[in-house]
Parts: C-alpha cells; sequence; structure tokens
C-alpha cells in the first residue's frame, strides 16, 4: 500500500511538473474529482445474530465518513460459513483490485494462505472478530503474536479479548447472593454451551468464566459441555437435553453468545424452570433482546461484545490505511458487563 501511495504522488508530482508548460493534460484528474475507494468485506456467515449487527454497522459507518470528494464503495459478501467460498471471494477481491479488505475468517487456520495472498497483491487487509493465533504444539501452548500480523505492516486485528467476556460471565455468577449455588450444596453444577470450538472466542469464554469462579473460591461442578456453534436452535436442544437429564442439579447455564443463550431460555422455560429463582442464565454480545430479558429478569446477564465499537476501528483503520498511515498490529475493544 505504501508502495501504491508513494507511486501516486509521484504521478502528481511529475503531472504537477508537466502543467507548468501545457494546462490541459488529458489524464491529469481535475482537483475537485471525487475519489471512490473500493472495499471488500467478507464475512464468515451472514446468517450469524452478531456479526449482521457488525456488518450492518460497517456499511453504515463507512457511509457517514463519506465526504463530496471520497466516497467508499463497499462489496460485502457472505462466507457461508464456508472457508473455500470465502477464498474464493478473497480472490475475487484481488482481480477487482480493492483498495482495502476487511475479513471476517471462517476458519481461523486458514489465515496464512488468505494473508499471504492479500499481501502479495498490496491490499491492506483488517482481520475481524475471530483472531488468527498460532499454536506451539511443543508446549500446547497459544501463541498471541501472530507471525502474518507482526510480520506484514499493512495486516492488523481489531478485536476483542474473548478472556474478559468469560471472566465477566463467571463475575457476574460469582457477584449473586447466592454466588450461584441455588441448592446450597457447596458447588456451582453448571452446562457450559460452546461456540464454534475453532473461535478462540469459545475457547476463552469457556475456560474464564469458570475459572472467574474458581479464582473466588467457589467449587464447580460441569454436569455438561457442548458445542453449539454459535447457533439458538443448538442452544436450545442442547439444554434442553441437559435439564432432562440433570433436572434440578442444573443451577447455572453459561452460554458462550447470547443466541444460544435465547435457545437455553426456551428449552428453560418449556421445562418450567424460572430464572433468577431456580436457574441462572449467562450469555455474551448483548444482542438487545437479550439485554431486555436481562432488565426483565429473565436472563441473569450478558456481556456486551461491543460491535459498534469494534466496526468503527475497524473501519477507521481501513481508512488509515487507505490514506497510507501506519498501523499497529492490533486494535483491541473492551466488553463491558450487563446485569440488571
Ligand atoms: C463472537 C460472538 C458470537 C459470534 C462469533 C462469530 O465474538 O460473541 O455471537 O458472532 O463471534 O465468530
Amino acid at each position: 500500500m505504501k508502495k501504491k501511495v508513494f507511486s501516486v504522488l509521484l504521478a502528481a508530482a511529475m503531472l504537477a511538473g508537466c502543467s507548468n508548460g501545457g494546462a490541459s493534460t488529458p489524464s491529469a484528474a481535475p482537483a475537485d474529482e471525487v475519489k471512490t475507494y473500493k472495499v471488500g468485506v467478507s464475512i464468515y456467515d451472514f446468517n450469524d445474530n452478531f456479526m449482521t449487527l457488525y456488518r450492518n454497522e460497517i456499511e453504515a459507518y463507512f457511509k457517514t465518513l463519506e465526504t463530496d470528494d471520497v466516497k467508499y464503495e463497499i462489496t460485502m459478501s457472505d462466507g457461508k460459513n464456508d472457508m473455500g467460498e470465502q477464498s474464493n471471494q478473497v480472490d475475487n477481491f484481488i482481480t477487482q483490485g480493492m483498495d482495502v479488505i476487511i475479513l471476517n475468517l471462517v476458519q481461523t487456520s486458514s489465515a496464512d494462505a488468505l494473508i499471504d495472498k492479500i499481501v502479495a497483491a498490496d491490499i491492506p487487509l483488517v482481520l475481524i472478530n475471530r483472531e488468527p493465533l498460532a499454536y506451539d504444539e511443543n508446549n500446547n501452548t497459544i501463541d498471541e503474536a501472530y507471525e502474518g500480523i507482526i510480520n506484514n505492516p499493512t495486516v492488523c486485528y481489531v478485536g476483542a479479548d474473548a478472556r474478559q467476556s468469560g471472566t465477566f460471565q463467571g463475575e457476574i455468577v460469582a457477584e449473586l447472593p447466592d454466588h450461584g449455588d441455588i441448592n446450597g450444596d457447596g458447588k456451582v453444577s453448571y452446562i457450559m454451551i460452546e461456540g464454534d470450538p475453532e473461535n478462540i472466542d469459545a475457547q476463552y469464554r469457556t475456560e474464564f468464566s469458570i475459572k472467574a469462579l474458581t479464582d473466588a473460591g467457589i467449587e464447580v461442578e460441569c454436569l455438561d459441555d457442548q458445542i453449539g456453534n454459535w447457533k439458538q436452535e443448538n442452544g436450545q436442544t442442547i439444554t434442553a437435553n441437559a435439564l432432562s437429564q440433570f433436572g434440578d442439579k442444573v443451577e447455572v447455564v453459561f452460554c458462550n453468545n447470547d443466541a444460544m443463550a435465547l435457545g437455553a431460555y426456551a428449552a428453560i422455560e418449556a421445562a418450567g424452570r424460572k430464572v433468577g429463582e431456580d436457574i441462572y442464565l449467562l450469555g455474551v454480545d448483548a444482542l438487545e433482546e437479550c439485554v431486555q430479558k436481562v432488565n426483565e429478569g429473565t436472563m441473569t446477564g450478558t456481556v456486551l461484545n461491543d460491535h459498534i465499537g469494534q466496526s468503527h476501528t475497524a473501519v477507521d483503520v481501513a481508512i488509515k490505511a487507505l490514506n497510507g498511515e501506519p498501523l499497529d498490529n492490533y486494535y483491541w475493544v473492551d466488553y463491558v458487563k450487563v446485569t440488571k
């Protein structure tokens, strides 16, 4: 990108030089010509509730930043939760000569392949929502300084630290008068409903929600831990099954996101249980329906996954890249606890 900006400046300087002699060089752009930047955005799956809010805000915010001279032409593509499909979209973005790409990966394990081709095409890249991480297989640890990001000055990641959201979920339970131990048997018996296990958001929320409880000295018992892939219908089925298997033993339902919590709520209601009285229910995202539920007491709490802050940061960073400004490797947006 820097190279591109430089050559544009160079061309402009050369034209300025030429125009001393003859006023109307045909290729000289009029000073007031509108500059339209082409922005390619690929979202992992248009069916995802949270990413729908996020992508709508990307488009809306770009619009607010347009001026008489600068316009943004957004191509918004649905990755359909299919890595092959998304990879083709990126190929098309390159062929179409996008000026910047914003990418919500279907699979973070494919990050390298996509980053490599985008960098080779000299297009700046803003990764969002699904953070690629490198795994150190020898130590079985996660490397949070991803080479594809730290080694490429035109690639960055905008997101939120999912550890924080998990911690907030656990803290909400720890801060309840009975600390989540409704039946008073000295431990919090819970079920965990996980998002896509490939996402660090799912891994960290699962781990850190429980860590917040144990760090507070609370004993825990995991009755069930199932994968719901971020989907409402899965949250409902998993909760319905767990409630019929474990009945009153289930004191807390932790969901890695609000969509699954909405499904869990339907199952809780169908089983004749009452949130806040004989069961607790937690989500993440702060979807409008869930914030309403928290306020009316039919959800115990959620955590704001700030799609406004994240989408605006992603767009601001994309524009920095378009202007040839240097990028940081990572841009972080905070989560916020949501309780009554
Ligand atoms: C999470 C969000 C989920 C889902 C997921 C997709 O941050 O909480 O609801 O959108 O991202 O990667």
